[in-house]
């Protein structure tokens, strides 16, 4: 089909119109070409974004878990059994979207709160939201293998029961004595655990000091 000026349409039947057409109108072909490798070259960024994304988040769920909020009601629980005092330094190893994060710098404003996220969807999306509430918490991309816990005086954790078996020499390497960890819904093996945190209905919380 033939495109021209405002006012001007030109009839199939128009003959003249049609050897003109070259250098009056633009190559419409030409451009619904470039149109389609524009749209391509768009949706294959996209795809290998969507990759990178879900890879990512796969892995995280190989290398420890996969993305599974703690139940909002149980954060509270969680900050009466850690009771983070001002100037503490606490870490959550695997912190999804960094809720439980923001929830314990509301509480504890003073204390120095840091998630740890191996997979960039959810560490993009607690990046953001903690951008947007001003929360004041750190988040770091990290496989929390890697992550040196030597500073923290607590730490929180929600991964499989088999990532706490692998994870435990770690802590008992790096904890400083007297550091507190609380684990949710599983204990970690073979500490003696100091408290049980129950409530009918919800998961269990279990709590160290080492
Ligand atoms: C069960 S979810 C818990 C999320 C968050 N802690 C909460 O309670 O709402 C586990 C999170 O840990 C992350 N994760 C798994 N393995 C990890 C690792 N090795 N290092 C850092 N994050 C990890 C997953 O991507 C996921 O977001």
């Amino acid at each position: 089909m033939l495109v021209g000026p405002v006012g001007f349409e030109p009839t199939a039947s128009c003959t003249p119109c049609k050897r003109a057409a070259p250098a009056l109108w633009p190559d419409n072909e030409k451009i619904i070409r470039d149109l389609g490798i524009l749209v391509y070259m768009i949706w294959q960024i996209l795809f290998v974004i969507i990759l990178v994304l879900l890879g990512s988040a796969a892995y995280a769920g190989i290398q420890g878990a996969p993305w599974v909020p703690t139940w909002k009601r149980d954060m509270k629980r969680v900050g009466g059994l850690l009771g983070l005092q001002p100037g503490e330094k606490f870490v959550e190893l695997g912190c999804g979207n960094a809720r439980v994060c923001r929830h314990l710098k509301q509480q504890q404003p003073q204390a120095d709160v840091t998630g740890v996220e191996l997979s960039i969807l959810q560490y993009g999306v607690g990046w953001l939201q903690n951008r947007l509430a001003g929360s004041g918490v750190k988040m770091k991309l990290e496989n929390a293998f890697k992550h040196d816990l030597s500073e923290y005086d607590a730490l929180y954790v929600f991964l499989m029961p088999e990532t706490y078996q692998k994870i435990r020499p770690k802590f008992e390497a790096e904890l400083k004595p007297g550091a507190r960890v609380v684990s949710y819904v599983w204990p970690i093996p073979d500490w003696e655990v100091m408290k049980i945190d129950e409530l009918e209905g919800a998961p269990k919380l279990y709590y160290y000091e080492r």
